[in-house]
């Protein structure tokens, strides 16, 4: 038996069932991918179990403003991307600093319009999705502007809206897999008059669940619309346990970002992070990040 094949054998035999005790929890099983990975098992073998994985267009996100134009940009944005998620994967293994619950949901937003959100969610996910331990779930909770669902090509496919509305739809129906290596999308599906009231249901909380809360190995980043913007997204944002908070520097006023922080609670993880901050003329990039830190920090509190 070969080292990988003795390896897979041993991941094999880890696999459980339901965990037992909350202490039983705290260490997450290696996820079918790792397995997966392993043994060389691809996204073609799984084509005859399941509809053929989703392709994703790089170009097409590139051309919609979601990915950075250029390989220095890219470089520099993965970097950055690694310091930003650390902190995100540890309290989702509880290993942060403090307990955060359901750590596993984290939700980019921002105070107001147009600071970099979907592009920090779809970069976000595309780096986490590389993580050999986790699989991304990235769901697309801005339903007016469905940005990241149709820079995917995945515009009139059903997805959170249409399991909200309709209980007799599974939740797992409308998660779509991708040719992206651990990476899983739900599009915004059908448009609804009372999204804030369908995301504050009871309904809601069953299917965040299903799509990924009860699982350490899965992190669920959610695109969200702004804090001040409409009540939905502070609806949203509140089954979240984890919160990315994009500030475009020199753009948003303190005042805007303090009350965007005031509608979240304390319970939750909040990082802060600056986005389009200046960089010298010849250069025609954002830069996208310079620091996530917890809120604590940065708001002055104890
Ligand atoms: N770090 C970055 N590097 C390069 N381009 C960026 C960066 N952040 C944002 N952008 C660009 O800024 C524009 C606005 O970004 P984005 O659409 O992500 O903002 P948003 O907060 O989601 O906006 P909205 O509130 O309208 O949904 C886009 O064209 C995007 O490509
Ligand atoms: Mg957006």
């Amino acid at each position: 038996m070969s080292i990988v094949e003795k390896a897979v054998e041993k991941l094999r035999n880890l696999q459980p069932g339901p965990p037992a005790s909350p202490a039983a929890e705290a260490v997450p099983a290696p996820s079918a991918s790792t397995i997966e990975r392993l043994s060389g098992r691809t996204h073609t073998d799984q084509a005859t179990e399941s509809p053929p994985p989703w392709h994703v267009d790089l170009v097409a996100l590139e051309r919609a403003g979601l990915l950075p134009a250029g390989d220095e940009a890219n470089d520099r944005l993965a970097n950055e991307l690694r310091r930003i998620k650390l902190p995100l994967m540890d309290n989702a293994i509880g290993k942060g600093a403090k307990v955060v619950p359901r750590a596993g949901r984290i939700v980019v937003t921002s105070a107001v319009p147009g600071e970099g959100k979907s592009f920090t969610a779809m970069n976000l996910a595309l780096s986490l999705a590389r993580e050999v331990d986790f699989d991304v779930l990235l769901v697309d909770g801005d339903i007016p502007k469905s940005h990241i669902t149709r820079a995917l090509g995945l515009d009139g496919k059903p997805g959170l809206m249409d399991v909200l509305v309709d209980e007799r739809r599974q939740p797992a129906e409308v998660i779509v897999g991708t040719d992206v290596p651990n990476l899983l999308v739900v599009p915004v599906g059908r448009r609804h008059p009372l999204t804030t009231e369908l995301f504050g249901s009871l309904r809601m909380e069953h299917v965040l669940e299903e799509l990924g809360g009860r699982h350490l190995r899965r992190l669920v980043v959610f695109d969200s619309s702004p804090l001040l913007a409409t009540p939905e997204s502070q609806v949203l944002a509140s089954h979240m346990g984890q919160v990315v908070m994009v500030v475009a520097a020199g753009r948003t006023g303190q005042h805007a970002v303090d009350s965007a922080l005031q509608s979240l609670s304390e319970e939750q993880y909040v990082g802060l992070l600056l986005n389009m901050s200046c960089l010298p003329a010849s250069e025609n990039y954002y830069n996208t990040y310079y620091g996530l830190y917890p809120r604590v920090h940065l708001a002055g509190e104890a």
